[in-house]
Order: structure tokens, then sequence, then C-alpha cells
């Protein structure tokens, strides 16, 4: 068994809704050891947070710069190999940017950064440095969305005619019909979020979830988006038209304003051959669908899945596996990729995923405020 890969947390304090995720998922494949962190601004509560999940305080910082000077002291057999970004969007980059200019490897939320400029930085930064980047486009990590990808990549839909994303939820209509609470929280704010708040925070899932599953690229876009008032100057609600390689058409919705909506992410792909559809809230089941026969249901963990999909699975079938896993998935390729294994291209997002889902999200914006005009995507 090779050693654990010395992780640092950046974010993801007992307050934050990610945490957890990073946390459990870093620890499913035994690859990973927390050993350094940043989890709070605040350093008392920082403190407390690593003593309560029993993390060294040695090695609980003040803040983000003194992890990474002091981390630079240590030996490197003792310093943190990778850290994973978990903060609010607007410190995604300057984080990035500093770890990869001082040789750690990096695990980073999405939007990966809040400006297309500053993702393209990052990109020419990682090819200097010839570290590890992963984008932690959670779902990509799921064994029947890769299963989706693979046989797709074999053919089974022949040519693509349409594809169809949305990503719906509901949570932000508790605060956005209140003024006080809509001016107070994060994913509202452009300075903290980004330019985008639902399109830059799911849409952007779904976005990658087309580009994933098909291997095809979207080429160019029409956006309509949805503030519900005008104090609000962050998307709440969007619907995209886009048009992809090959002249296949889609649409992606993307709301958070979906009232009783959870975390409704489902994807379909239709082709000449047949069609795919798979919801994020039932992750072990696989739809494949044709004009002719029955409706076929894949499931994980059994062999007639590819070995990608297979990869993805712990467990015989029949025993559920859900995002903690979809998640560990991810942290499994990191870490295989860290280590210099071999390891296949759709184990974990990359710097690549991220650029594309920063250029997305700003056509997006730019066609809605241009008067819902088509985009062309780089
Ligand atoms: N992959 C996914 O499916 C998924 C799901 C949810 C959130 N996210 C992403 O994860 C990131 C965090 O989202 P969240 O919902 O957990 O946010 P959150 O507001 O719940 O938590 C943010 C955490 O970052 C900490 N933090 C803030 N400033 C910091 C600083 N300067 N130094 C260290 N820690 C700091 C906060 O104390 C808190 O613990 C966002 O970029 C979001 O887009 C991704």
């Amino acid at each position: 068994m090779p050693k654990k890969i010395r992780l640092g947390i950046l974010g993801g304090g007992g307050d934050s809704l990610i945490g957890v995720l990073h946390r459990v998922a870093s620890f499913i494949n035994d690859n990973y050891e927390i050993v350094g962190a940043v989890f709070n601004p605040n350093y008392e509560d920082n403190v407390n947070f690593a003593k309560e999940i029993d993390v060294p305080t040695n090695r609980i910082y003040k803040d983000f710069d003194a992890l990474v000077e002091e981390e630079l002291k240590l030996p490197e057999d003792e310093r943190i190999q990778v850290c994973s970004i978990l903060t609010p969007n607007f410190l995604h980059f300057p984080m990035a940017k500093k770890l990869l200019e001082n040789g750690f490897h990096v695990i980073c939320e999405k939007p990966m950064t809040t400006t297309y400029e500053e993702a393209k930085i990052l990109q020419d930064l990682l090819a200097k440095s010839g570290k590890v980047f992963a984008v932690t486009h959670t779902y990509t990590g799921y064994p029947m969305v890769r299963q989706m990808r693979e046989m797709i990549k074999a053919g089974a839909l022949g040519k693509i005619h349409k594809v169809d994303a949305r990503y719906y939820q509901g949570w932000i209509n508790a605060i956005i019909h209140d003024k006080e609470k809509r001016s107070s929280v994060w994913r509202l704010d452009p300075k903290k979020a980004g330019i985008s708040s639902c399109m830059g925070d799911i849409g952007v899932h779904a976005f990658n979830m087309i580009e994933f599953t098909t291997g095809l690229q979207i080429k160019s876009l029409l956006c309509d988006f949805n503030y519900m008032y005008d104090d609000n100057v962050m998307d709440v609600d969007g619907t995209v038209l886009i048009r992809m390689d090959k002249n296949v058409k889609g649409v992606i919705r993307a709301s958070q304003v979906a009232t009783g909506e959870e975390n409704g992410l489902a994807i379909a792909i239709y082709g000449e051959k047949g069609a795919f559809r798979w919801e994020q809230e039932k992750p072990n089941f696989l739809y494949k669908m044709s004009d002719t026969e029955p409706v076929q249901i894949y499931k994980p963990g059994h062999a007639y899945n590819s070995e990608l999909s297979l990869d993805g699975t712990k467990l015989p079938p029949g025993h559920p596996e859900g995002i903690f896993d979809a998640m560990a998935n991810i942290y499994l390729g990191a870490a295989r990729a860290i280590r210099g294994e071999k390891y296949n291209d759709g184990e974990f997002p990359t710097m690549l995923d991220g650029v594309r889902g920063l250029n997305f999200i700003e056509s997006t914006v730019a066609s809605h405020k241009q008067g819902n005009v088509w985009v062309d995507m780089e």
C-alpha cells in the first residue's frame, strides 16, 4: 500500500455545505490524510473545528498565505502535496494560482474561477508546473454517468440528435423574495460568486455533463435569464439554447427558483439508434430508450458495465452508492495522477473542464446582456 497523500483543505469548515463531502470522499478509498487546513477565515473557529474532527492543530493556519509559507519550510516528504479549495468562488483563483506557483497539486471546486481570463491564467500556469489539477464536477464521478459516456463513445446512440440537461433547485425561494436576505448571501453577491449565480453555480454542472457524456463541445449559445427583482443583479434562473459540434442542438435549463425541486440534475441524450436518460436523485439507474424496443435499465457494479464505470463501484450490485462515492471517485482519479499511476481521462474533470466552464458562464451572461443573442464560445 503506498503512503497516504498529504492533503490540505481550504474552506469547507463545519458551517459549510461542501466540506463534509470532500472530507468523506478523500477518506473513502484510503488514499489521503488531512494534515493541514484553513477551514474558516476566523482562526478560533478554524482551530475549534480541527479539534472537533480530530485534525492535529499544529498545521491549522491563520490564513491561506500562512499555510503556503509555513508548509514550504517543511521537508518535502512532510509537506502538503495537494490542497482542496472549498471556499466561496472569488477565492479559488488567488488560492489556486499561489498553490501552482509553489509546487502544490490542486483539487478545486467549481466554478474554477470567477472569470474566463483567470481560468486561462491558471491553464498556462498548470502547463508550466506539471502538477495535477482536478475540478470537482462531482456528478461525473457517478458510475452510471461514466457508463453513459463510455457507451456513447462506443457508438451506442449513433449520430446524436438532441441533448437536454436541466438542473433545477428551489432553495433560493426562501431568500430571493426578501430584500434583506437577498443582499446577504454570497451566491447573490457578484464580488464573491462572480458574474452569475444560477448558471455559475449549477448551470455549469449541466454544461459539463453534456460535454463529458457526449464528448462533443458546445460551439454557440443563446441565453435568457431571470433575475426576479430589479435590485438583484445575479441570475436565479436561465434557459440556454445550445449548438454543438456535428450540428447537434439542445437546451440547458437551470433554476434556483424551481419551487419544490431539491437537486434536480437530469440529462437526456437522444440519438439515431437510441437515447439515454439519467437523473441525479436516482443515480443508480441509467435508462436506455429506443423507438422499437422496451426500455433497458443499466445499474452499477454489473460485469456488463465499462471498465471506467466498474472502477467507480466498490460493492456488489444492489448496494446503493451515492454522492459521497461519486466525489470519492474523483479523489481516486486525482490520487492516481498525483502518484504518477495510470488513469483514464474520464476519472476526474481537469483544468480544461474548468476553463470550458468559465467560457460557458461568461458566454451565457454576454448572450443575455446583449439582448438574448447567439454568442460563439471559443
Ligand atoms: N461540486 C458541487 O457539487 C458543489 C456543491 C456545492 C458547492 N460547491 C462549491 O463549493 C464552494 C463552497 O460552497 P459551499 O456551499 O460549501 O459554501 P459555504 O458558504 O457553505 O462554505 C464556505 C466555507 O468556506 C469558508 N471560508 C470563507 N472564506 C474563507 C477563507 N478566506 N479562508 C478559508 N475558509 C474560508 C467558510 O468559513 C465556510 O466554511 C463553492 O465554490 C461552490 O460553488 C460545489
